[in-house]
């Protein structure tokens, strides 16, 4: 059974004392659910406020990128190690805004996911097709690309630990979400891919948990939840509000109990 993974994505928001105030607020009104686990994504300068603010409370930190390398002359980068020693469990690589403003590739993306799991840490690997690919009807060959280049390489024990987020690049910011059944088709498709990639470890795609992204909200996770493919969300602008995040947390957890009890 896949524990869906509600991932805060902060992008360039909130300062450390910022980031603080939120998790004080946030996890009075989040303790006590069980079913899902939470990831908290703030900038690296807020990285160690929030991994000490939330000692303690079963929440995980995630970094939003790190470099492939452990140490060198790399001015400005930030490695894998730093990332753990800083309190990291997570470390989203290749949002589409890295993929769209830093140059980010296929095979750097796979650099990256190589090196966080060779330091322990679970990457969130975002992949999803933009609004031209969609309606030129290149989605799911724009998807599969991005899967296996992000995974070339990874040993199955490893790919397990990883966290694939689908999010629509048409869908990241807009308010235009996709539904969950478009989502959850997406998503079901991406499993296939990895049970091909990994035809001799069918715990891989049955361990390996895939989240929807894009326009997340209280008001659809519900309908993302809902859905058997989908194990949580990578949330943007409705993660930045204590009591909204937590209302969509506790929503997710709610809609998990109710798959749980169905699947029983
Ligand atoms: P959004 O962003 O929820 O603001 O659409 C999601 C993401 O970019 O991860």
């Amino acid at each position: 059974m896949r524990t869906p993974l509600l991932a805060a994505n902060w992008k360039m928001y909130k300062t450390a004392e910022d980031a603080a105030a939120f998790v004080r607020d946030f996890l009075p009104r989040v303790a006590g659910l069980s079913g899902i686990e939470i990831a908290l994504c703030p900038p690296f300068t807020a990285l160690t406020t929030v991994a000490h603010e939330v000692r303690g409370s079963g929440i995980a930190v995630g970094a939003q990128d790190m470099f492939w390398e452990e140490a060198g002359a790399y001015t400005g980068e930030i490695s894998p190690g730093m990332l753990v020693a800083a309190g990291c469990r997570y470390v989203i690589i290749g949002h589409s805004e890295r993929r769209q403003y830093f140059g980010e590739t296929d095979e750097t993306v796979n650099r990256k996911v190589l090196a966080a799991l060779r330091r322990g840490l679970r990457p969130i690997v975002c992949v999803g097709e933009s609004l031209s690919q969609r309606e030129a009807g290149t989605t799911e060959e724009v998807v599969k690309s991005q899967v296996k280049a992000a995974l070339a390489g990874v040993r199955p024990e490893a790919a397990c630990e990883i966290v694939i987020a689908y999010e629509p690049i048409w869908a990241i910011g807009t308010g235009r979400n996709a539904t969950g059944v478009e989502a959850n088709r997406v998503i079901g498709l991406i499993r296939r891919q990895i049970a091909e990639l990994y035809p001799a470890n069918p715990e891989v795609p049955a361990q390996l948990r895939i989240q929807y992204g894009g326009s997340v909200k209280p008001e659809n996770i519900v309908e993302f939840m809902s859905q058997p493919e989908i194990d949580g969300g990578l949330v943007g602008g409705a993660s930045l509000d204590p009591a909204g995040f937590a209302t969509l947390c506790r929503l997710s957890a709610e809609a998990a109990s109710r798959r749980v009890r169905e699947r029983a």
